[in-house]
């Protein structure tokens, strides 16, 4: 199979789980006989620095002629105090608008042998096994107006949550398709005791709901949804809610699994190629350090080869090979409190190996 895939390593430690993907996804052409494009794009404050903005044209049309788009991490303290428009962060929001990848998918799995690197109990995190669908192209990211402005003497900073009828549907549309493909259950995640957005969001949900019988599905509010992730996080299947919402659950719900390098995800749109990004950022404190965990983007690379491409099998000995160097016993820093850890690079060298032996095992 012939795919083209627009890798963009972006900042911090970007550039170092990008190359960890990288490498695996010539390890995967090598041994299933499949042939990766692989066209590379500048984006996020590195992309401010040598091009003047953080989405250049041409990262832009890389990604549109591409099958799939790979994405590091964006931002960093050397651009934090540039205008709001002229952020790396920026890059990443456009490329997700101007691609239409409305439905971020979050999946939380539990890894048996990070039990201990949970902050969680055993009990509580046994089974989990859930997925955050966000809503990715609208509320208070791109909601407007957004601006500064002197009202009566006073400086005034205006963000808006908008959402429409459309933008809800099709998100809650896809977590309704999802949830019945799982276990059955959706829970809506909204703040309708005191937002109007939520309240249209509740009454879409409702509608929807006639079209998936099979589904149950419950409404919760934020708060309470905080709260239940760590109190009993099993109760979820799938959990669909809006752009912030989701943003901020799917970090909380990392730590189920023990750590933020752990969590991958994919952006999807109706049609045209999908974006395959960890859920972490660009870690400043740790990068160039050798020290980031390349298993959230190596997940996300499973995430590709089976959403974008069909390949189930190799997306499965991706995702095993992950599971294999756990049980293991093969650490990042990030995971244990344990001196003898792995650096970004021996972490892949295991997961390439595992991948190795998996296919020798299979043929
Ligand atoms: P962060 O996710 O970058 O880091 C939070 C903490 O988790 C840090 O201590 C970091 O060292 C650790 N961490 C994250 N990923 C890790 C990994 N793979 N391995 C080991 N440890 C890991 O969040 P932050 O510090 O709030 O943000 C830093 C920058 O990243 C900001 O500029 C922010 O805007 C940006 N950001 C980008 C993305 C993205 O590109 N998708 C996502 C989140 C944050
Ligand atoms: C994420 C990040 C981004 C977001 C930032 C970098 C714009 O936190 O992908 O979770 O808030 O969506
Ligand atoms: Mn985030």
């Amino acid at each position: 199979m012939k795919k083209r895939i627009a890798i963009l390593p972006g900042d911090g430690i970007g550039p170092e789980v990008c190359e960890a993907a990288t490498r695996v996804l010539k390890e995967i052409e090598a041994l299933y006989q499949h042939e990766f494009e692989l066209i590379y794009g500048d984006i996020g404050g590195i992309s401010i620095d040598k091009n003047g903005t953080p989405l250049p044209q041409e990262t832009l049309s890389a990604c549109r002629q591409s099958d799939a788009v790979l994405l590091g991490a964006v931002g960093g303290p050397k651009w934090d105090q540039l205008p709001g428009d002229q952020r790396p962060e920026k890059g990443l929001l456009g490329l997700r608008k101007e691609l239409q990848l409305f439905a971020n998918l979050r999946p939380v799995t539990i890894y048996d042998a990070l039990a201990d690197s949970s902050p969680l109990k055993d009990e509580i995190i046994q089974g989990v096994e859930l997925l955050i669908v966000r809503e990715l192209t609208g509320g208070l990211y791109f909601g407007e107006p957004r601006e500064r402005k002197i009202v009566d003497g006073e400086e005034i900073a205006i963000d808006t949550l908008q959402y429409s009828r459309f933008e809800i549907e099709r998100i809650v549309r896809k977590a309704f398709q999802l949830a019945g493909e799982r276990r059955g259950h959706l829970t809506s995640v909204d703040k309708a005791n005191v937002l109007e957005s939520s309240r249209l969001w509740r009454e879409v949900v409702e509608e929807v709901a006639k079209d998936f019988p099979n589904v149950d599905y419950s409404h919760m509010l934020v708060d309470n949804a905080a709260m239940q992730l760590v109190r009993n996080p099993r109760q979820f299947d799938v959990i669909v809610t809006e752009n912030m919402f989701g943003d901020i659950l799917s970090d909380e719900a990392s730590m189920i699994t023990g750590s933020l390098g752990m969590l991958p995800s994919s952006s999807l749109s109706e049609d045209g190629p999908g974006l395959f990004e960890p859920i972490h950022g660009s870690a400043p404190d740790i990068a160039g350090k050798g020290l980031a965990n390349p298993l959230a983007t190596l997940s996300s690379v499973a995430m590709m080869l089976a959403y974008s491409f069909d390949l189930y099998d190799e997306a499965t000995s991706l995702q095993d090979a992950i599971n294999e160097v756990l049980n293991k016993g093969y650490r990042t820093a990030d995971l244990t409190n344990d001196s003898n850890t792995l650096s970004t690079i021996q972490m892949t060298d295991k997961v390439i190996e595992a991948l190795q032996n998996n296919k020798q095992n299979a043929s």
